[in-house]
């Protein structure tokens, strides 16, 4: 929501205008938002009496029957409009196909959509309402951890297009965004993954203390879903929501002064500059938070041979990753790959590389002396390190899948969300810490002959193959 203000006066050859934007929106963290005894979500609809909602086809299946019946009980008619799942699904068509129903449904003016799902959704139909009557009203829930602590706290709404991600979009506040954690109970454990990535990013560059905890914990927090799963021990669950508030506070306490991102040295772009074409270069994509995994870790490395981080620490910082299961470096980074993708983000950071680097670990320093050589070298400095690592420097469940696709068939694709969860709950049995820790470990064999699904090269998925849409990412 946004307030203009503006004044207007004479100059010799014309008229000038003078004016701000004020803007208003708010974040609310609220456990089973669908949970019919808790009024706050319909609370913003009594006013029209009605609800249009916007879902990606698996959370429809996953949750809608849960959204009818909270709307059934607060006797608002409900009407869901389902986009297709995955990043190829992130185009102007699913953007048309949101306005349509927008049209069929007839919004009126300030009447907001309420849009439910991961980054994908929100960006799209975010975006959607942004362009439908130049301006209409929205209300997000955040589903997935990426959606939760990074898409829905900035206000980037955006569709892919030509090969180029994010290149349609623009700066488009929701009205209320409600924070409901419980989701993650459902999120497939690759998700969960992308979204810790995230979370290294922003503390490792700005917040020591959730960095502590993050280290601290980080097999129970991606076992448990954040504290989230079934079985879960209190405990975690507030480590996990302390990790996610700080992580949430200080994402907006960096990025709301640079709202519409005129300032380009950004600390929220750590690990977002080479991680484009990770994402693009093998056959089967990256998922994301592994693609900026290897781009934080090498990006770290440069940081320790800069000085900018003790060695101790950049060994931390790496094991982190490995911990977690993500990928700190892959075969198709190559010099080549590397020469690319600088060329491609001096572009969109005006000429300069602003490359934001942990330095000190806590704090972020922008390097911008470099040669091409300088960074091959470092490059293969950071290739011999991470064969030391685990698995090679290689993620788990590296590639994304038909969960992510929502290519295949529905059923399958919905059979595998469940199976994922029923595996990742198993780890849980009689309390994870020992056995997921063993399964993580970094002392496993480094030749990566441990039977994990998903390392690289060996995507999981139901899909392979498919060219990713992806060229150049604003993050
Ligand atoms: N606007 C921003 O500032 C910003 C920031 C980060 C990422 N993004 C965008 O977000 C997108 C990625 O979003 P994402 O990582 O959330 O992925 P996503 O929205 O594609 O969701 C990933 C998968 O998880 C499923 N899913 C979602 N919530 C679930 C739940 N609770 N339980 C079970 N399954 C669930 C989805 O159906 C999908 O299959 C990218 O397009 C990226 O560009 C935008
Ligand atoms: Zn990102």
């Amino acid at each position: 929501m946004s307030d203009m203000s503006a004044t207007v006066s004479v100059t010799p050859q014309g008229f000038a205008v003078a004016g701000y934007e004020k803007l208003n929106y708010d974040f609310k963290f609220i456990d089973n938002v669908f949970d019919p005894s808790k009024s706050d979500l319909a609370n913003c609809y009594t006013k029209w009496g009605r609800v249009l909602a916007v879902m990606d086809e698996n959370m429809k299946s996953l949750y809608g029957p849960a959204v009818q019946a909270y709307f059934d009980f607060h006797q608002l008619p409900l009407t869901i409009h389902a986009m297709p799942v995955g990043e190829k699904a992130k185009t102007i068509a699913s953007l048309l196909g949101i306005v349509d129903a927008m049209n069929s449904f007839g919004v009126i003016r300030k009447e907001p959509v309420l849009v439910i799902g991961g980054g994908l959704v929100t960006d799209t139909a975010g975006f959607a309402t942004a362009c439908y009557r130049r301006n209409t009203n929205f209300i997000r829930v955040p589903t997935t951890v990426i959606g939760l602590i990074d898409a829905s706290v900035s206000i980037k709404v955006a569709v892919n297009y030509g090969n180029y991600k994010n290149r349609l979009g623009a700066y488009h506040a929701p009205i209320h965004t409600f924070l409901d954690f419980n989701f993650l109970k459902t999120l497939p454990i690759g998700q969960v993954r992308n979204g810790f990535a995230e979370i290294i990013k922003i503390s490792s560059c700005a917040d020591i203390e959730t960095f502590n905890l993050l280290d601290a914990h980080c097999e129970e927090l991606i076992a448990t879903h954040f504290g989230r799963a079934d079985g879960s021990s209190k405990e975690i669950k507030e480590i996990a929501d302390k990790i996610c508030w700080n992580a949430i506070k200080v994402m907006l306490e960096l990025e709301s002064p640079n709202l519409h991102e005129i300032g380009l040295d950004r600390v929220i772009a750590y690990g977002h500059t080479w991680s484009p074409l990770h994402e693009l270069v093998p056959q089967t994509p990256l998922r994301h938070g592994h693609a900026i995994s290897i781009d934080m870790a090498y990006t770290a490395t440069i940081g320790k041979e800069l000085g900018l981080m003790t060695e101790e620490d950049h060994t931390r910082l790496l094991k982190l990753f490995s911990r977690a299961g993500l990928s700190i470096d892959h075969a198709m980074f190559t010099d080549d790959v590397l020469e690319k993708a600088t060329a491609a983000i001096l572009k969109t950071r005006d000429g300069m590389l602003r490359l934001a680097t942990p330095g000190p670990l806590g704090k972020c320093t922008f390097v911008n002396e470099y040669t091409i050589e300088n960074l091959k070298q470092i490059l293969a400095t950071h290739k011999t390190i991470s064969r030391g690592h685990p698995r090679q420097g290689d993620g788990l469940e590296a590639y994304v899948d038909a969960t992510d696709t929502g290519e295949g068939n529905k059923e399958e694709i919905l059979k595998e969300i469940k199976d994922q969860q029923k595996n990742s709950l198993k780890e849980l049995d009689g309390y994870p810490k020992k056995q997921v820790h063993e399964a993580l470990a970094d002392d496993q064999a480094p030749n990566g002959s441990m039977p994990v699904n998903g390392v690289n090269g060996h995507a999981n998925g139901l899909s392979n193959g498919h060219a990713s849409p992806v060229a150049v990412e604003s993050s």
